[in-house]
Order: C-alpha cells, then structure tokens, then sequence
C-alpha cells in the first residue's frame, strides 16, 4: 500500500525511554495486524510530515512513527527476503516452534525492507533478538518480535493440543 492518498494515520507516541521505538513496534503492528484482519490495508510509514499530524503529544512523550490506514489500491508484493539462515545466530536442530518463529519473523515489514535483526536460541530455552542498526531497526525489532511471538505461539498450541488427546 503506498502512502499517497492514505486518508487516516495512526500516531505512534509513547513516553521517551530507551524502550520506547521497540514497544512501538510490537504494540503498533499489533494493531496493523488487526487492521488487516478486518479488512484494511496499512502502511508503516517512518518519513512523514509531523505537520500533517494533529495529535496531542504529552511533555516526556514523542511521535516516533506513523501507521496510514486506509482501503488500499492493491494488497501489497511479495518481498525478496533474507533465508532463516541468514538471520538465525547459531547452528544445529531447532525446536519447531522457534523455526516457525523465524519464518513469521521474515514475513515482518521492515523499514526499506532491511531485515537488519538476528535470532538466538539459548540453552535455556530463551530467545535473543539482536538490532544489527539502521534507520528505524528499533521499530522493525518490536516488530520482528511479535512475528515470531505469533509463530512460535501457534506452534506451541498445537502441540499442546497433541499431548492432550
Ligand atoms: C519501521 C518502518 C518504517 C517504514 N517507513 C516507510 C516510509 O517512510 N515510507 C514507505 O513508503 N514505506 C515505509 N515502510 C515500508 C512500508 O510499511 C511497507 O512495508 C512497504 O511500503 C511495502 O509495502 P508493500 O507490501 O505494499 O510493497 C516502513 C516500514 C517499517 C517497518
């Protein structure tokens, strides 16, 4: 969906910290996700005139980002995309879940389609997303991460409904 004759955005605004561009993310695609769902189309948008945006912005707060929301001239391409190996920090077998993470994961929009993130699988279980830098790679983590939080989720389910039959 390209961003010309977008007629609503969503101000992404949030109280500055050092979390702030991440949480925005993962909240924010949360609520393009759902958009999608009943039948919009939307549009990160990080380059925009915060002239054209008439949202009431706190003291301590900041506009970091836009989202356009609107019914959309198509549904958007098919992007070239990184392979999980290029984006996946360690080798060896991988549970499931953690694979399908990573392919939701590379279905997340990203900003100039960078894919600038990596994914860990610890000993212990626990996941590591690293920011490998560039413009709004903060936002695009947040994002990334509430992909994979959807896969690995739905994986999970399943196989929890399996071990109760
Ligand atoms: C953090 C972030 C910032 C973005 N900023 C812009 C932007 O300023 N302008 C733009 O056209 N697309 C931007 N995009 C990309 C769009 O959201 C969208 O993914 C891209 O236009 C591809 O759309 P398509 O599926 O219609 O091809 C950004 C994406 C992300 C994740």
């Amino acid at each position: 969906m390209g961003l010309g004759s977008a007629p609503s955005v969503i101000a992404c605004i949030g109280r500055e910290d050092d979390s702030l561009e991440e949480r925005i993310g993962y909240f924010g695609e949360q609520v393009a996700l759902l958009a999608q769902e009943l039948g919009l189309n939307t549009c990160w948008a990080g380059t925009f005139n915060a002239k054209n945006v008439p949202a009431k912005i706190e003291d301590g707060e900041r506009l970091v980002i836009v989202i356009a929301i609107g019914y959309g001239a198509d549904q958007g391409r098919q992007h070239k995309s990184k392979k999980p190996e290029n984006v996946v920090d360690s080798d060896g077998e991988k549970p499931d879940w953690f694979n399908f993470g990573v392919e939701m994961a590379l279905l997340a929009p990203t900003a100039l389609n960078q894919q600038k993130f990596e994914i860990a699988l610890n000993e212990d279980g626990s996941v590591e997303f690293t920011d490998k830098g560039g413009m709004f790679s903060k936002v695009d983590l947040g994002i990334v991460k509430y992909h994979f939080e959807v896969g690995a989720d739905y994986v999970r389910s399943q196989e929890g409904e399996q071990s109760c039959r």
